[in-house]
């Protein structure tokens, strides 16, 4: 596996590639991979020759000073996973190398619907910005055929897809399941934070969204919701921002099963971390 830091550097290096042809997939990441990560780099390598991987900790689309400073950056242990896995190159620019003017904000302002705004984009103003902000300074860089994101961020991949119509941009967006533990708790690199009493009080967060599906059938929309906190309030120390069961495609909340695209998400901390999940119903 090559590892690359500049945008230069990485554009020399897939040119021959993409004159021979082969077809070449992104995968974004912050780091500290794990499982979840790994299971897109899998997916990644089915659909497409030549694998990319970014490791880039995103300055802009942190709303928290801290959470960015306390963000995990194991980055060789992300390199020995990736030669693993047999990814072929990764990317892990500078803050520099991405931002040249950090830390004097760029301009960087797209509409992404009014579904930015709500449930992280409510608790993380101008998150989306950031990401996508981001995510298209990566597609300028790699111009991958297909970019691949986990279901994990579901918002984030709608945003993502906005993004692509709103700029008409000529790459494929392709989600992947979410990974869980085998208890049920999805995967993130935040999960390295919660201590022993908050990653078994962390569990009632996918244990409320299992509930949603299982009940779906059976029960009112009032509740499947009513039920479901009753999950989360069981636990102390987890302090919920939401659970909702939504319209996939507008984030809003449904009023009727009638609707084929619902969602149900949480947000919630446990302990100082916040951690998000999701299912999706039908
Ligand atoms: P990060 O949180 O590192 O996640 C990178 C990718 O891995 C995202 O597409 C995320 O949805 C996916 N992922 C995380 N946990 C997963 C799990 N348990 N199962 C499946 N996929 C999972 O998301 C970001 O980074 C950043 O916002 C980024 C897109 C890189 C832009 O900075």
């Amino acid at each position: 596996m090559e590892v690359i830091a500049t945008i230069a550097e990485l554009e020399s290096s897939l040119k021959p590639l993409k004159v021979k042809g082969l077809k070449i997939a992104l995968v974004p990441t912050m780091g500290a991979l794990h499982q979840g990560h790994l299971s897109l780099i899998a997916e990644a390598q089915k659909q497409a020759d030549i694998v990319v991987c970014s490791i880039f900790v995103n300055p802009t689309q942190f709303t928290d000073p801290k959470d960015l400073e306390k963000y995990p950056r194991p980055l060789e242990h992300d390199i020995q996973m990736l030669t693993e896995a047999g990814c072929n190159f990764v990317f892990m620019p500078s803050v520099k190398e991405m931002y040249p003017n950090y830390p004097t904000p760029e301009n960087w302002k797209i509409d992404l619907g009014s579904a930015e705004f709500v449930l992280e984009g409510e608790f993380r103003k101008g998150h989306y910005q950031g990401v996508t902000q981001i995510v298209f300074k990566l597609f300028d860089a790699v111009k991958p055929d297909k970019a691949f994101f986990g279901q994990k961020d579901f918002q984030q991949v709608l945003m993502i897809k906005n993004m692509v119509e709103v700029l008409d941009l000529d790459v494929q967006i392709v989600t992947c399941p979410i990974i869980r533990e085998d208890d049920g708790l999805a995967m993130s690199s935040r999960n390295i934070h919660l201590n022993h009493a908050d990653r078994a009080n962390s569990l009632v967060l996918s244990k409320a969204l299992f509930f949603i599906e299982d009940h779906y059938r059976t029960q009112s929309i009032e509740e499947l919701l009513a039920n479901s906190k009753a999950i989360i309030d069981s636990a102390p120390g987890v302090e919920l921002d939401y659970l909702t069961i939504v319209d996939g495609d507008t984030l809003l909340p449904i009023s009727s099963k009638m609707d084929i695209n619902t969602v149900a998400l949480v947000a919630a901390k446990v302990g100082e971390t916040r951690l998000i999940d999701n299912v999706i119903i039908n």
